[in-house]
């Protein structure tokens, strides 16, 4: 468990040596990997390796850890032109797909993924994975109004689905108020098709298939740290 914690560290801390510069906006990612990331920013920023940083969080929780960083957040309220986000992910495949929101955090880091030049993806190597849907279910993010019938379709495309709740078996809830479905499909044979899908209902929020988004993805694991850029 330790030697995992060091890897997400190394691959953290890796993409931020590697891509971010002052002057940037950067997109603070969600997730135990990531948070490396944001703290090695603010550090970065402190003893003045970095200068005129601002920050777009990808959760509460992130922008929370962002304040204690002491990293500036740019609001809703204008445009974001993010130049570089680091964020982490539950599942890659080797063209650098993905799966995301085990943080329950999808919609938020989809929207920066989609807002950002260049979208870096930070993991350890238990990560990667010959076909999303191998090792991590795909959740779903959907509105509490009519919740069976949402969940009934997403059976209807075949997976098994689980309504995401808290360990004292509460339901969670996203930071739009949302609830997160995680659904069952094995190894997804057309990506493409499944996300299309899914879309395709107004219940469904957002879905945690991150399709074309990743420029490059910086790996750790016992050999090293490996930066993967797409093909
Ligand atoms: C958050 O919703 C997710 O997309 C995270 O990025 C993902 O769960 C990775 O988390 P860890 O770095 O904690 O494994």
């Amino acid at each position: 468990m330790a030697d995992v914690a060091q890897y997400k560290r190394a691959a953290a801390e890796r993409a931020v040596a590697d891509f971010v510069r002052s002057g940037m906006v950067v997109g603070l990612g969600t997730g135990s990997t990531a948070i490396f990331a944001t703290r090695h920013i603010g550090a970065l920023i402190a003893d003045g390796t970095l200068t005129d940083i601002v920050g777009v969080p990808t959760a509460i929780e992130t922008a929370d850890q962002a304040r204690k960083s002491d990293i500036p957040l740019l609001t809703d309220d204008v445009p974001w032109e993010i130049d570089v986000t680091i964020d982490g992910a539950d599942e890659v495949d080797p063209d650098l797909n993905l799966i995301k929101g085990g943080g329950g955090a999808l919609l938020r880091e989809k929207l920066v993924a989609q807002s950002s030049a260049t979208e870096i993806i930070v993991v350890d190597e238990s990560k990667r994975s010959d076909r999303l849907g191998m090792h991590f279910p795909l959740p779903v993010e959907v509105v509490s109004f009519g919740l069976a019938t949402t969940q009934q379709a997403i059976e209807e495309l075949g997976a098994r689905v689980e309504l995401r709740r808290a360990p004292d078996g509460e339901i969670v809830h996203t930071d739009q108020g949302n609830v997160v479905l995680d659904c069952h499909f094995g190894p997804i044979a057309d990506l493409a098709a499944l996300g299309a899908n899914l879309t395709e209902h107004a219940g469904v929020a957002e879905h945690g298939l991150f399709l074309g988004l990743t420029h490059a993805l910086v790996v750790a694991g016992a050999s090293g740290v490996e930066v993967i850029r797409r093909r």
